[in-house]
């Protein structure tokens, strides 16, 4: 009820617009980090790729984001939060023209460097820009749209995969990128900069005018005050101010959530699906590719069901249902390569399913909303930039070394291992992780600091 009546009193087609815009930056996100699956295949025989120099030109992708993420926080300061989504957005486009021209090795490199760190930029921009607009019944909503734009840009970037890959038109496949950039740049003009950025720079009566625009109804005008308090009262947080013992708490549950969204294995999946099905038996690579392709179509669906419970149902219980769930996959998925039986392409493709379907629901969307929510404004993006850096680190890490898994631990021993860890994630959000649902930016604030 009082989540309809939020609805209706808040939702503002201004609003509605500023979100999209800033999505986009999720769907660009998704569509540059998926694209090389498919895209790979092609590159081997024109650029003489052997297994290292596959490996790099993956990886490095995810290099470039954690430097992306790492500049990103000093950036939103510094120049703002609009800013800083319009400098990705030319870097999306720039990196998608370098890798569709691309006429040596080095040039490839430079083109998945420039698009890596253009994603780290906006994995911290996007969430956050999003945030500081959102009415407070709202935000859950509103942050995890972004979480549904890079699940559709994954799912974008392997429907157009599957359709270029019977011409091979490999360059097609990264130039595509850029349109999505393009739009979000045009639409950013449009956009201004975050309530709490203009009051943090002293721009009160700019600040008011896009309340004004962004919110219906009077419920935001009592906001104004606490808004203009908690962002006026605080100088920028330094670095080590970060540590301090008040802080250290919330800032080691936004590290926490971001090692266990990447450690329960999700990329391996994203990035690796062709392969496991392959190893579960699917006889050829585009019954494999059909299979990744279901698997893009469920993560999309399952997130848009987190969409509409974030606000309602709130954001612990939708993060344990969905870790207990990965869990179980799981524990499906290596009981199947462990026994091995006749059906195994219809259990693991059913597991895998599942385990995606339930990292939607809850780690996937509910990280991205708490990173941008828990944390006080003096502190918020530095903060971010620690916890999304991480992220991109074990991101790195587990891309890295599951194929290593694989070979080692057996299929079974690996996805065995990824089970327990989400066992373990499960404890650590049973334990600490705090329900902030329908609070404001500034009363998470109070409650975390007092
Ligand atoms: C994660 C990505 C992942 C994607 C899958 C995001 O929340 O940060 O690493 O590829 O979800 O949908």
């Amino acid at each position: 009820m009082v989540y309809q009546k939020a609805i209706k009193e808040q939702w503002t087609p201004y609003l509605f617009f500023t979100v999209v815009v800033a999505a986009l930056g999720g769907l660009l996100f998704g569509y540059h980090t998926a694209v090389i699956s498919g895209a790979l295949i092609f590159l081997v025989p024109v650029f003489h790729l052997n297994i290292l120099d596959q490996g790099f030109v993956v990886s490095i992708l995810l290099a470039g984001s954690l430097v992306g993420a790492f500049v990103a926080g000093n950036l939103t300061d510094r120049i703002g939060r609009k800013k800083t989504l319009v400098f990705a957005s030319v870097l999306f486009i720039l990196g998608a023209l370098n890798l569709g021209f691309s006429h040596t090795y080095v040039l490839l490199i430079v083109g998945r460097l420039i698009s890596g760190f253009a994603v780290g930029v906006v994995s911290l921009a996007a969430p956050l820009y999003i945030a500081e607009i959102s009415p407070p019944r709202l935000r859950g909503t509103l942050v995890s749209i972004y979480q549904l734009a890079i699940t559709l840009g994954i799912l974008l970037s392997f429907f157009m995969d599957y359709l270029l890959s019977q011409s091979g038109n490999w360059r097609l496949m990264f130039i595509l990128g850029a349109i999505p950039a393009l739009v979000q740049l045009v639409g950013l003009f449009f956009l201004s900069e975050t309530p709490p950025w203009l009051f943090k720079k002293g721009l009160e009566t700019q600040a008011i005018a896009l309340l004004q625009k962004l919110r219906r109804g009077r419920n935001w005008m009592n906001q104004i005050d606490v808004m203009k308090s908690v962002s006026s009262s605080h100088k920028l947080g330094t670095w080590k101010g970060l540590f301090a013992p008040k802080l250290r708490f919330v800032l080691l549950i936004g590290l926490f959530l971001s090692i266990f969204q990447q450690i329960t294995g999700i990329n391996t999946v994203i990035y690796y699906a062709p392969k496991v099905f392959e190893f579960a038996g699917f006889e050829s690579a585009s019954s494999a590719i059909a299979a990744t392709l279901i698997v893009g179509v469920v993560n999309v669906l399952a997130t848009l069901v987190s969409v509409w419970l974030l606000d309602r149902a709130g954001r612990r219980i939708l993060l344990l249902i969905g870790v207990a769930g990965m869990t179980l996959s799981l524990l499906c998925l290596s009981g199947a390569f462990f026994l091995h039986p006749v059906w195994i392409d219809k259990i693991s493709l059913i597991s895998l399913m599942a385990y995606v379907a339930f990292f939607a629901i809850g780690l996937g969307p509910v990280t991205w909303v708490l990173l941008s929510e828990i944390y006080p404004l003096r502190i918020r993006s530095k903060a971010m930039t620690l916890a999304i850096f991480t992220n991109w680190g074990f991101n790195y890490l587990v891309s890295l070394t599951f194929l290593e898994f694989i070979q080692t631990l057996k299929p079974q021993g690996t996805f065995l291992l990824y089970a327990i860890i989400s066992l373990i994630s499960f404890w650590f959000i049973l334990r600490f992780i705090p329900e902030t649902r329908g609070k404001s930016l500034e009363e998470i604030e109070s409650i975390i600091l007092h």
